[in-house]
Protein backbone atom coordinates (compact mmCIF):
# COMPACT_ATOMS: atom_id res chain seq x y z
CA UNK A 1 0.00 0.00 0.00
CA UNK A 2 1.09 3.60 -0.59
CA UNK A 3 2.51 5.26 2.74
CA UNK A 4 0.46 7.92 1.97
CA UNK A 5 -2.99 5.93 3.11
CA UNK A 6 -0.98 4.35 5.75
CA UNK A 7 -2.53 4.73 9.50
CA UNK A 8 1.26 5.77 10.67
CA UNK A 9 1.45 8.33 8.16
CA UNK A 10 -1.62 9.88 8.49
CA UNK A 11 -0.66 9.70 12.60
CA UNK A 12 2.00 11.60 11.68
CA UNK A 13 0.65 14.30 9.22
CA UNK A 14 -1.92 14.57 12.34
CA UNK A 15 0.70 15.51 14.57
CA UNK A 16 2.69 17.62 12.45
CA UNK A 17 -0.93 19.94 11.44
CA UNK A 18 -0.59 20.04 15.47
CA UNK A 19 2.33 21.25 15.22
CA UNK A 20 1.55 24.01 12.35
CA UNK A 21 -1.54 25.46 14.61
CA UNK A 22 0.70 25.79 18.05
CA UNK A 23 3.66 27.27 16.05
CA UNK A 24 1.21 29.73 14.63
CA UNK A 25 -1.10 30.61 17.80
CA UNK A 26 2.29 30.73 19.84
CA UNK A 27 3.82 33.26 17.12
CA UNK A 28 0.92 35.47 16.76
CA UNK A 29 0.65 35.63 20.21
CA UNK A 30 4.67 36.96 20.86
CA UNK A 31 4.53 39.21 17.54
CA UNK A 32 1.44 40.73 18.73
CA UNK A 33 2.52 40.93 22.39
CA UNK A 34 6.12 42.87 20.90
CA UNK A 35 3.81 45.15 18.70
CA UNK A 36 1.41 46.20 21.04
CA UNK A 37 3.85 47.33 23.52
CA UNK A 38 6.71 48.79 21.57
CA UNK A 39 4.32 50.49 19.31
CA UNK A 40 5.58 49.09 16.53
CA UNK A 41 4.76 45.29 14.22
CA UNK A 42 7.98 44.42 12.74
CA UNK A 43 5.60 41.95 10.53
CA UNK A 44 4.63 41.98 6.87
CA UNK A 45 2.73 39.00 6.70
CA UNK A 46 3.36 34.71 7.51
CA UNK A 47 2.59 32.67 6.11
CA UNK A 48 2.24 28.56 7.42
CA UNK A 49 1.95 25.28 5.17
CA UNK A 50 2.49 21.65 5.34
CA UNK A 51 4.67 20.15 2.30
CA UNK A 52 2.48 18.00 0.40
CA UNK A 53 3.37 14.15 0.20
CA UNK A 54 4.22 14.55 -3.65
CA UNK A 55 7.00 16.89 -2.11
CA UNK A 56 8.14 14.70 0.93
CA UNK A 57 8.46 11.77 -1.50
CA UNK A 58 10.60 14.28 -3.83
CA UNK A 59 12.54 15.53 -1.00
CA UNK A 60 13.51 11.89 0.53
CA UNK A 61 14.49 10.70 -3.35
CA UNK A 62 16.63 13.03 -3.44
CA UNK A 63 17.87 12.56 -0.54
CA UNK A 64 18.14 8.88 -1.71
CA UNK A 65 15.94 7.74 1.02
CA UNK A 66 13.06 4.99 0.95
CA UNK A 67 9.70 6.49 1.68
CA UNK A 68 9.17 5.67 5.32
CA UNK A 69 7.91 7.38 7.88
CA UNK A 70 11.01 6.99 10.31
CA UNK A 71 13.14 8.54 7.04
CA UNK A 72 10.64 11.47 6.40
CA UNK A 73 11.02 12.28 11.17
CA UNK A 74 14.71 12.07 10.38
CA UNK A 75 15.13 14.02 6.90
CA UNK A 76 12.28 16.22 6.63
CA UNK A 77 12.80 19.06 8.26
CA UNK A 78 10.26 21.17 6.50
CA UNK A 79 7.39 19.06 6.46
CA UNK A 80 5.71 22.34 8.40
CA UNK A 81 7.31 25.77 6.93
CA UNK A 82 6.52 29.02 8.42
CA UNK A 83 7.62 32.40 6.64
CA UNK A 84 7.67 35.34 8.40
CA UNK A 85 8.17 38.53 5.98
CA UNK A 86 9.01 41.65 7.59
CA UNK A 87 9.88 44.97 6.65
CA UNK A 88 13.57 45.88 7.50
CA UNK A 89 16.69 43.64 7.97
CA UNK A 90 16.76 44.71 11.77
CA UNK A 91 13.17 43.35 12.20
CA UNK A 92 14.37 39.98 10.83
CA UNK A 93 17.00 39.90 13.75
CA UNK A 94 14.23 41.36 16.37
CA UNK A 95 11.99 38.41 15.45
CA UNK A 96 14.85 35.60 15.46
CA UNK A 97 15.35 37.01 19.43
CA UNK A 98 11.77 36.72 20.12
CA UNK A 99 11.69 33.28 18.56
CA UNK A 100 14.68 32.10 20.08
CA UNK A 101 13.63 33.82 23.66
CA UNK A 102 10.57 32.20 24.31
CA UNK A 103 10.68 29.03 26.37
CA UNK A 104 8.23 27.03 24.69
CA UNK A 105 10.31 25.96 21.63
CA UNK A 106 13.48 24.25 20.95
CA UNK A 107 15.86 25.38 19.31
CA UNK A 108 17.34 22.50 16.72
CA UNK A 109 19.26 24.55 14.54
CA UNK A 110 19.69 28.19 12.87
CA UNK A 111 21.29 29.29 9.67
CA UNK A 112 22.19 32.61 8.61
CA UNK A 113 21.79 33.11 5.03
CA UNK A 114 21.84 36.91 5.21
CA UNK A 115 25.19 37.20 6.69
CA UNK A 116 26.28 34.31 4.46
CA UNK A 117 24.12 34.00 1.63
CA UNK A 118 23.61 30.80 -0.84
CA UNK A 119 25.62 31.14 -3.83
CA UNK A 120 21.99 31.37 -5.88
CA UNK A 121 22.04 34.64 -4.12
CA UNK A 122 19.33 33.62 -1.66
CA UNK A 123 19.22 35.46 1.62
CA UNK A 124 16.65 35.03 4.76
CA UNK A 125 17.41 33.67 8.32
CA UNK A 126 16.22 30.06 8.82
CA UNK A 127 15.10 28.02 12.10
CA UNK A 128 14.20 24.98 12.72
CA UNK A 129 12.12 25.02 16.52
CA UNK A 130 10.75 21.43 17.99
CA UNK A 131 7.09 22.51 19.15
CA UNK A 132 5.43 20.37 22.20
CA UNK A 133 2.18 19.16 20.60
CA UNK A 134 0.38 18.12 23.98
CA UNK A 135 -1.23 14.74 23.67
CA UNK A 136 -3.08 12.34 25.66
CA UNK A 137 -0.17 11.22 28.89
CA UNK A 138 2.51 12.94 26.77
CA UNK A 139 4.56 15.47 25.14
CA UNK A 140 5.92 15.30 21.78
CA UNK A 141 8.61 17.53 20.12
CA UNK A 142 7.54 18.48 16.54
CA UNK A 143 10.12 20.27 14.30
CA UNK A 144 8.77 23.55 12.44
CA UNK A 145 10.96 25.16 9.81
CA UNK A 146 10.64 29.27 10.20
CA UNK A 147 12.28 31.13 7.35
CA UNK A 148 12.38 35.06 8.32
CA UNK A 149 12.93 37.45 5.72
CA UNK A 150 12.09 41.24 4.42
CA UNK A 151 10.03 42.00 1.48
CA UNK A 152 12.63 42.48 -0.96
CA UNK A 153 14.43 39.23 0.10
CA UNK A 154 11.09 37.42 -0.43
CA UNK A 155 10.25 38.77 -3.60
CA UNK A 156 13.29 37.79 -4.77
CA UNK A 157 13.12 34.32 -3.19
CA UNK A 158 9.86 34.24 -5.20
CA UNK A 159 10.55 35.52 -8.57
CA UNK A 160 13.91 33.30 -8.10
CA UNK A 161 11.54 30.00 -7.71
CA UNK A 162 9.16 31.00 -10.47
CA UNK A 163 12.39 31.07 -12.71
CA UNK A 164 14.45 27.85 -11.50
CA UNK A 165 10.98 25.59 -11.43
CA UNK A 166 9.84 26.83 -14.99
CA UNK A 167 13.02 26.27 -17.03
CA UNK A 168 15.29 24.41 -15.00
CA UNK A 169 17.11 23.55 -17.87
CA UNK A 170 17.47 27.27 -19.52
CA UNK A 171 19.66 28.83 -17.12
CA UNK A 172 22.95 29.22 -18.16
CA UNK A 173 26.28 30.64 -16.10
CA UNK A 174 25.36 33.92 -17.45
CA UNK A 175 21.60 34.44 -16.53
CA UNK A 176 22.71 32.21 -13.45
CA UNK A 177 24.75 35.27 -12.65
CA UNK A 178 21.70 37.95 -13.72
CA UNK A 179 20.05 36.03 -10.77
CA UNK A 180 22.90 36.38 -8.01
CA UNK A 181 22.96 40.46 -9.36
CA UNK A 182 19.64 40.97 -8.73
CA UNK A 183 19.50 39.24 -5.15
CA UNK A 184 22.48 41.57 -4.26
CA UNK A 185 20.07 44.96 -5.81
CA UNK A 186 17.93 43.77 -3.38
CA UNK A 187 20.16 43.87 -0.44
CA UNK A 188 21.05 47.43 -1.68
CA UNK A 189 17.85 48.42 -1.27
CA UNK A 190 17.00 46.82 2.04
CA UNK A 191 20.09 48.86 3.20
CA UNK A 192 18.68 52.14 1.85
CA UNK A 193 15.45 51.54 2.74
CA UNK A 194 16.89 50.32 6.63
CA UNK A 195 19.35 53.64 6.72
CA UNK A 196 16.10 55.61 5.63
CA UNK A 197 14.34 53.72 8.84
CA UNK A 198 16.75 54.44 11.31
CA UNK A 199 16.81 58.30 10.24
CA UNK A 200 13.47 58.71 10.83
CA UNK A 201 13.24 56.74 14.16
CA UNK A 202 16.19 59.07 15.33
CA UNK A 203 14.45 62.23 14.34
CA UNK A 204 11.03 60.54 16.05
P1 LIG B 1 16.68 21.26 2.00
O1 LIG B 1 15.30 21.78 2.31
O2 LIG B 1 16.74 19.80 1.83
O3 LIG B 1 17.32 22.05 0.88
O4 LIG B 1 17.45 21.44 3.35
P2 LIG B 1 18.63 22.40 3.68
O5 LIG B 1 19.23 21.97 4.96
O6 LIG B 1 19.52 22.55 2.51
O7 LIG B 1 17.82 23.71 3.96
P3 LIG B 1 18.14 25.17 3.51
O8 LIG B 1 18.42 25.91 4.75
O9 LIG B 1 19.15 25.14 2.43
O10 LIG B 1 16.82 25.76 2.87
C1 LIG B 1 15.66 25.10 2.62
C2 LIG B 1 14.59 26.06 2.08
O11 LIG B 1 15.08 27.38 1.85
C3 LIG B 1 14.07 25.63 0.73
O12 LIG B 1 13.03 24.73 0.88
C4 LIG B 1 13.60 26.96 0.11
O13 LIG B 1 12.34 27.34 0.63
C5 LIG B 1 14.60 27.94 0.64
N1 LIG B 1 15.73 28.14 -0.29
C6 LIG B 1 16.98 27.68 -0.10
N2 LIG B 1 17.78 28.04 -1.12
C7 LIG B 1 17.01 28.76 -1.99
C8 LIG B 1 17.26 29.41 -3.26
O14 LIG B 1 18.36 29.42 -3.80
N3 LIG B 1 16.19 30.04 -3.85
C9 LIG B 1 14.96 30.07 -3.27
N4 LIG B 1 13.98 30.71 -3.93
N5 LIG B 1 14.70 29.47 -2.09
C10 LIG B 1 15.69 28.82 -1.47
MG1 LIG C 1 18.73 23.14 0.51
Amino acid sequence: MELERSIEYQEMMLKYEFAKKKVETDLEILLREYAFKEGYNPVEHIKSRIKSYERIVEKLKRKEKEITVTNILSNVSDVVGMRIVCSFIKDVYTIADIIRSTGEFILKSEKDYIEEPKESGYRSYHMIVLVPIHLENRTEYIPVEIQIRTIAMDCWASLDHKLRYRYPDKISLELENEIVESANDMLEIDKKMQRISDVINKEV
